[in-house]
């Protein structure tokens, strides 16, 4: 069987991610063919460093594909299948803020977690939403697959503010904890199967299992419960892919994270809720993650797509594949040939978690086919997590409610409701800080 070739939009072409985007696509044509590649974003200095280069590399791998890259949304939007859609609204200068501000008040800022995450997600909302219009106007039948962040509060306003477009929100987190798990356990990724319950930055796994059906529970959990998510392979100190230090004392974190609950594993952002103030304590506050992403990754790919255009080719190229975003490829398949792949995905609860809220988000497995995805039931959750979930949710739905109604109110409360922050007076020094640099961004509050 021919499959049909496929026209991608990357929203956010001037993403760091977009050259692993690309070059993962290009790794994968056998599965999943490409007719055209467009990119958009809103920067037109910054994508077309980027365009510049992947345009150059087309032309090099896979001449056939027609490429462009624009600022102009109906040339963007029309004529596409998915949209892959990763923006950083206010990019990294406003990261910088969202997690320096909260650490003035010893509270842990973070990119998606706590008040660096509600502040991020004031201003995704309305980029995302303004994305998702996009593809309705010009590609109707097109399909958005979302990893902007904060995915979890992005989930939320789209379930709500835009309830039947085609739009799926995604993590890689999972993904990648999966992997170091299968190198713990010696075998592939894709032979576990699993069931996994929570909200996007949230959740854990309850059950893993061979394609015999034989339980890999016990000796993940062996490792974790010394060594966290660190593999053998780190453990040995054995040269491979270089994980940077802030990444490498998440994965030991988790062994502290799964001490709370060893009869499931845990996804690493749980960390910043379950110790936050030892996150905060090891924090510099004059120099955090958003400052170490500007300084290597994007310095990194930056310089080498100038590189690739001023040498006129691509050969010798050193930017690599995304392997972890390979999961988009696979989850583009599925709806494009409807393979049913079992994927998590953050999708609306409807009871696949039974004593939970049914509109609330949650990142469950999956069947993913033409249809989209059906989710799969995961029963009831125990009270600690659905305790913990309960708070986290609230915070979710309020900074939507807060962006919807431009309410100063709501994001208090949603600030203070997070387990993050100790009490309401710091939620309100910090929301007041965060209103002042946020002004170009956020809706008007009262
Ligand atoms: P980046 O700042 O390098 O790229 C984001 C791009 O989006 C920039 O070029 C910017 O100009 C553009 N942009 C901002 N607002 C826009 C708008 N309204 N319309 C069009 N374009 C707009 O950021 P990055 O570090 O490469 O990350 C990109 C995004 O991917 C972030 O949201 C990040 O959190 C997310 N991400 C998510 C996952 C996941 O697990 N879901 C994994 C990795 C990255
Ligand atoms: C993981 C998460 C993403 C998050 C990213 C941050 O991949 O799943 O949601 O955006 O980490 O990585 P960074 O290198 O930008 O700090
Ligand atoms: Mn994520």
């Amino acid at each position: 069987m021919t499959l049909k070739e496929q026209s991608i939009l990357v929203a956010g072409g001037g993403s760091t991610f977009t050259p692993g985007i690309i070059m993962m696509l290009l790794d994968n044509l056998d599965k999943f063919p490409i007719r055209q590649i467009k990119f958009y974003d809103n920067d037109e200095a910054r994508q077309k460093q980027i365009a510049d280069a992947c345009e150059i590399l087309l032309k090099e791998k896979a001449p056939q594909i027609t490429f462009l890259a624009t600022c102009d949304p109906e040339t963007a939007f029309t004529d596409i299948d998915f949209v892959m859609a990763h923006i950083r609204v206010g990019k990294y200068a406003m990261r910088e803020k969202d997690e320096k501000i909260p650490l003035k008040y010893g509270v842990i800022g973070q990119e998606t977690c706590g008040p660096g995450g509600i502040a991020y997600g004031m201003r995704s909302i309305g980029g995302v939403l303004q994305l998702v219009d996009y593809m309705e106007q010009y590609s109707p039948e097109a399909w958005m697959l979302n990893y902007s962040n904060p995915a979890a509060i992005v989930a939320e306003a789209t379930r709500k503010l835009r309830p039947t477009s085609r739009i799926i929100n995604i993590c890689d987190m999972p993904v990648g904890i999966e992997h170091r798990m299968a190198e713990v356990l010696g075998m592939k990724r894709k032979d576990m199967s699993v069931r996994y319950y929570g909200l996007n930055h949230f959740g854990w796994w309850t059950d893993i299992r061979d394609q015999e059906g034989r339980d890999l529970m016990p000796k993940i959990k062996e490792h974790v419960a010394q060594h966290g998510y660190v593999t053998p392979q780190e453990l040995k100190g054995s040269e491979g892919e270089e994980v940077e230090a802030s990444w490498m004392h998440t994965y030991e974190k988790a062994r502290e994270v799964y001490e709370l609950d060893p009869t499931t594993l845990p996804n690493t952002y749980l960390k910043y809720y379950l110790y936050s103030q030892d996150e905060a304590a090891a924090a510099n506050p004059d120099y955090t993650r958003a400052n170490e992403v500007m300084d290597h990754r994007e310095k990194m790919v930056f310089s080498e797509c100038n590189r690739v255009t001023a040498l006129g080719t691509a050969k010798g190229v050193t930017l690599e594949a995304d392997d972890h975003a390979s999961y988009i490829v696979d989850l583009a398949r599925a709806i494009a040939y409807n393979t049913k792949e079992r994927m998590l995905l953050i999708v609306p609860n409807n009871g696949a978690l039974v004593n939970f809220d049914p509109t609330a988000m949650v990142e469950i497995p999956c069947i993913v086919g033409s249809n989209g995805p059906e989710p799969l039931v995961q029963g009831a959750i125990p009270r600690y997590q659905k305790g913990l979930m309960e708070q986290q949710v609230a915070v979710e739905k309020l900074v939507v409610e807060a962006w919807e109604e431009g309410s100063y109110q709501k994001l208090w409360q949603a600030l203070t409701v997070s387990k993050i922050v100790p009490n309401a007076r710091v939620a309100k020094q910090i929301l007041d800080d965060l209103v002042a640099v946020n002004q170009a961004y956020w809706p008007e509050l009262s």
